[in-house]
């Protein structure tokens, strides 16, 4: 059966000590849930994050990692340095990542095949901009982002894998998804999946929903068959709107 995940995604906010403020309240008041709870902070959060959390059902995740194992790559971070600090598992393919620091689809298959080779989890990221979904080439983009990205791995790594559906237009805009316009692109990308890999790995592999999750939608969009969860930003930061939207679940 396929994993319930919340997981905040922190971006550059929050420093060492509001990081430290947020995970003692979080773990006070951590509802008991199925779902996993995942926090992306920065790197420079990620060590203490990772100790003060150890003992808890929280799971520490890094927002992004390079394509190489090591080398001259000044201001980057390797999966082994994530590894030596605790963490499992990185977001790849950030619509963030996609458009201000110019990843392409070709060097989010690197990513995706250094983290395979890593043993290294990941939250794979896909979406379209508004611009595809008014031309009519929503499925398109993403079919893409898919193939290029994800569709060289082999079967077994797919137990690496969590992809999370972004669509660009509602991230950090206030503009969701409506429910059914997110489980159709949902059901979409587990088809394309099932296409490729047939339907055990595509059943298996979590989707989450991504693009202003607030405690007041979050519910709608769990309701889906196939949204398992949420990769959360501006809801993330508060302690209270992050909980209300893991009691969502
Ligand atoms: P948002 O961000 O919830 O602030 O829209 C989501 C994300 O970027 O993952």
């Amino acid at each position: 059966m396929r994993k319930k995940i919340i997981a905040g995604n922190w971006k550059m906010f929050k420093d060492l000590v509001e990081a430290n403020d947020f995970f003692k309240q979080l773990i006070e008041k951590l509802p008991d849930t199925e779902a996993e709870v995942m926090i992306a902070p920065s790197f420079t959060n990620l060590w203490h994050s990772f100790q003060i959390t150890r003992d808890y059902p929280i799971e520490i995740i890094a927002q992004n990692m390079h394509e190489e194992n090591l080398g001259a790559y000044t201001g980057e971070v390797s999966a082994e340095m994530l590894k030596s600090v605790g963490v499992q598992r990185v977001i790849l393919g950030h619509s963030e990542r996609r458009m201000f620091f110019g990843e392409c689809d070709e060097q989010l298959n690197l990513k995706v095949e250094c983290a395979v080779n890593n043993e290294m989890n990941f939250i794979f990221c896909v979406g379209e901009e508004m611009e595809d979904r008014n031309s009519n080439n929503h499925f398109k983009v993403i079919k893409r982002q898919l193939d290029i990205g994800l569709f060289e791995m082999y079967p077994e790594d797919w137990k690496h894998a969590v992809i999370a559906y972004e669509p660009v237009w509602a991230i950090g805009t206030g503009e969701t998804a409506r429910p059914e316009q997110a489980q159709e692109m949902h059901h979409f990308i587990r088809k394309t999946i099932a296409d490729v890999y047939g339907n055990e790995i595509a059943e298996n592999v979590s989707i989450l929903y991504g693009g202003s999750v607030k405690p007041d939608n979050a519910k709608q969009l769990f309701q889906q068959p196939d949204i398992d969860g949420a990769l959360v930003g501006g809801a993330s930061l508060k302690v209270s709107s992050f909980i209300k939207i893991i009691q969502a679940i």
